[in-house]
């Protein structure tokens, strides 16, 4: 079954670098501290944090092991590691290449804007004119083609990055870009709680608020859980599938894990500081990064240091998600249609450039276009994080649990414990399928 011709992730610190290089993103640093906002702070995190441990690292297993078993992508996982070639769970493959596709096309948008944004810190524009008017500039800005033209540069270096191959690109990439990524999340993080009246931020974001701990507040967490850990799509599973033989499945999805989750709290600690400190409202999603951040920085002492390293992390953190992304889309091609890898990544980009224009355009041109009163973007983002990902999550967690031969899967979480085993494989068959349907459903209805 082994394909020792595959390419592999060369080193230990690579593997560590390349996943957690996935997961931590867009994901991390706006989406957690608003959803930590959102419902109840403390509260919410203690529910992640229960969720990451007992969902999602056995389900990052999973995806692991079916990666490294087969040595193929999650569309040739699934067919050879089901008995008779498992024409329905293909199915469920070409599901988890799709949604890399449909998701890659709006992140790549979002991780366009902090491209401008960026760009806008270095030539000092962002924080020229003291308090600015980020929400008209923000909206200005995703109105028109300026978006379209970033989401495009995004791609490109995208691109370069992913053509070089498994060591020379993507390993060597997030060797660099990793380790840079925690030096400038520790600069931030001790800038923001120097600042004063940084407590207030810190209880709002720490102490469990019971009181606003219900439904909605479980099933956001583990819906975070997922997106943030990059479950339930095949980008663990391509990775696992370039994994070298001794490295330990149960402990890199444990680092993995542990890393994402705390590079969302650190991130947390970055933002709601500042927000407090300057009297601003920790207002919900995007806008607390692009709106309500550069109004901040144009305030602090070095506001404009500081806003070139805030953007330079978050387009570091997107970026190494955006390849990971990527490389679903041309593992695919590659492996089924036989393409090369230049003409996959052309194939997967010419692809997700298409889609991506559009997405970049329903804030302007296209907001009027809507299907009830989602736009294009809203689209994307609604039917990829709120049905393919939990769908594809609880598919992963069935397949392993319940149809990979037994002995494979506990051949691959070796030399983990027996009893931990015996725990992920119990949590796969049982826990996993049906928190995600609980999830799935919440969304469907709500
Ligand atoms: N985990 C990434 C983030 O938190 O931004 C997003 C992501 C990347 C989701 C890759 C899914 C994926 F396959």
């Amino acid at each position: 079954m082994t394909e020792d011709n595959r390419p592999k992730f060369s080193t230990k610190f690579g593997v560590i670098a390349a996943t957690v290089g996935s997961a931590v993103g867009l994901g991390n640093i706006w989406r957690f501290p608003y959803e930590a906002g959102a419902h109840g702070g403390g509260a919410f995190l203690l529910v992640n944090l229960i969720c990451v441990v007992l969902i999602g690292i056995p389900v990052v297993c999973a995806e692991f092991l079916m990666g490294r078993s087969s040595r193929r992508n999650i569309f040739g996982a699934m067919s050879s590691l089901a008995p008779r070639g498992g024409k329905w769970w293909r199915l469920a493959g070409f599901l988890g290449v799709a949604s890399g596709t449909l998701i890659l096309s709006f992140y790549a948008v979002v991780a366009g804007w902090t491209l401008e944004y960026l760009f806008q810190s270095v030539t000092g524009n962002l924080t020229a004119a003291g308090v600015r008017e980020s929400h008209t500039e923000f909206s200005a800005f995703t109105a028109g083609w300026r978006c379209v033209f970033w989401t495009v540069v995004l791609l490109a270096i995208n691109a370069m990055v992913v053509l070089r191959g498994v060591q020379k690109g993507i390993e060597k990439a997030s060797n660099l870009m990793m380790p840079l990524l925690f030096v400038l999340l520790i600069v931030m993080a001790v800038n923001s709680l120097l600042l004063p009246g940084a407590d207030t931020g810190l209880r709002f974001l720490f102490s469990p608020d019971f009181s606003q701990m219900n439904s909605a507040t479980i099933l956001s967490a583990l819906g975070q859980a997922f997106f943030s850990l990059s479950v339930g799509l095949g980008t663990l599973t391509v990775y696992g599938s370039y994994f070298p033989a001794d490295t330990r499945i149960v402990r890199s999805a444990s680092i993995m894990a542990g890393l994402d989750t705390m590079v969302a709290i650190i991130a947390g600690v970055i933002i709601f500081p500042a927000v407090f400190s300057f009297g601003m409202e920790p207002a919900a999603g995007p806008q607390l990064i692009f709106e309500v951040l550069p109004d901040i920085f144009s305030q602090m002492a070095g506001g404009a240091v500081w806003s070139t390293l805030f953007f330079l992390l978050l387009l570091i953190a997107s970026l190494t998600s955006t390849i990971s992304l990527t490389e679903v889309g041309v593992a695919f091609c590659v492996e089924r249609w036989h393409m090369s890898r230049p003409k996959a990544l052309a194939a997967t980009i010419g692809f997700v450039t298409f889609f991506g224009i559009f997405c970049a355009l329903s804030f302007g041109p296209l907001s009027s276009l809507t299907v009830s009163g989602m736009t294009i973007f809203d689209i994307f983002d609604y039917v990829t994080s709120n049905i393919f990902l939990p769908l594809g999550g609880m598919l992963v967690s069935i397949f392993v649990g319940w149809i990979v031969d037994s002995a494979t899967v506990d051949y691959e979480l070796r030399p983990a414990p027996r009893f931990l085993r015996g725990m992920i494989v119990f949590l796969l068959r049982y826990l996993c399928p049906l928190a995600i349907l609980a999830v799935f459903i919440n969304n469907l209805l709500g």
